[in-house]
């Protein structure tokens, strides 16, 4: 079931995501957390760390991660997550679990993230932001979506687009891995937060939109526990010609 929290802007909406982390952390100090990158969950991540919880026995799991980058690259989600996050925290480093970007074997790594995942008991509450065109980690709209963590081809569009963070074509990431849509959809909670007019459309199609891997959010209406934290400005359902008919 899908709930949805209107906030007035960005800074409430970090800052009711962060009560509904609080309030799992307080419940089951050893929680398994699922977080996402991106510049959605900056704020969470902010109130998090003023709150000073305790993240001492807490798990986390990262969405994704870009393949070829070590940790310390500067545009890894490792360096992102590190840089904004962990490091501000009580959370121990080997509880920290993000995808690695550097590896041989392909089929192996993405099996042990899943295992790993299985193994800390499963995710209690997955964090997630939203791509204009419904991805979730990197989930791109396809014909087909993988369910597990696997490997995925970058878009042309968006290797261009990441191409201005590094100073050369060959450096730029080709190719991603990503937590899959079926390893998501088994978390017992997701909080899906969007901020802004631009996802309102995104927004508008994960809560009416038919389920279908052309917009992947989609399928998190299959999902008995997720509740979406936006703005009004996510929240406001644009208009465009398809609805223009049903408000006239
Ligand atoms: C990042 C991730 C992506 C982002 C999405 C929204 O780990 O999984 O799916 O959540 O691209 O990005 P922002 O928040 O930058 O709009």
């Amino acid at each position: 079931m899908l709930q949805v929290f209107v906030t007035e802007n960005y800074e409430d909406m970090s800052v009711k995501a962060a009560e509904e982390i609080a309030k799992q952390l307080i419940e089951k100090p050893n929680s398994v957390l699922g977080l996402a990158t991106g510049s959605t969950p900056l704020g969470l991540y902010e109130k998090l760390i003023q709150q000073k919880l305790d993240f001492q026995a807490v798990k986390t799991f990262n969405l994704d991660e870009y393949v070829g980058l070590a940790p310390d690259h500067e545009q890894s989600y490792s360096y992102y997550m590190w840089h904004h996050f962990f490091s501000k925290i009580n959370i121990e480093k080997s509880n920290v679990n993000i995808p690695p970007g550097i590896f041989t074997d392909e089929q192996a790594v993405t099996e042990d993230y899943e295992n790993r995942i299985h193994e800390a008991g499963g995710i209690d509450i997955q964090v997630l932001g939203i791509g204009h065109n419904g991805h979730i980690g990197f989930n791109e709209p396809n014909s087909s979506l993988n369910a597990c963590t696997h490997i995925v081809q970058l878009a042309q569009q968006t290797i261009q687009a990441n191409a201005r963070f590094f100073s050369s074509m060959e450096e730029v990431p080709k190719r991603a891995i990503t937590m899959g849509m079926g390893s998501i959809l088994k978390a017992r909670k997701i909080i899906l937060l969007a901020s802004g007019e631009e996802k309102a459309e995104a927004i508008n199609k994960t809560l009416n939109g038919n389920i279908d891997t052309s917009f992947p959010a989609s399928f998190l209406q299959l999902h008995p526990n997720v509740t979406l934290i936006v703005d009004k400005a996510a929240a406001e359902v644009p208009v465009t010609p398809r609805n223009l008919s049903n408000r006239l």
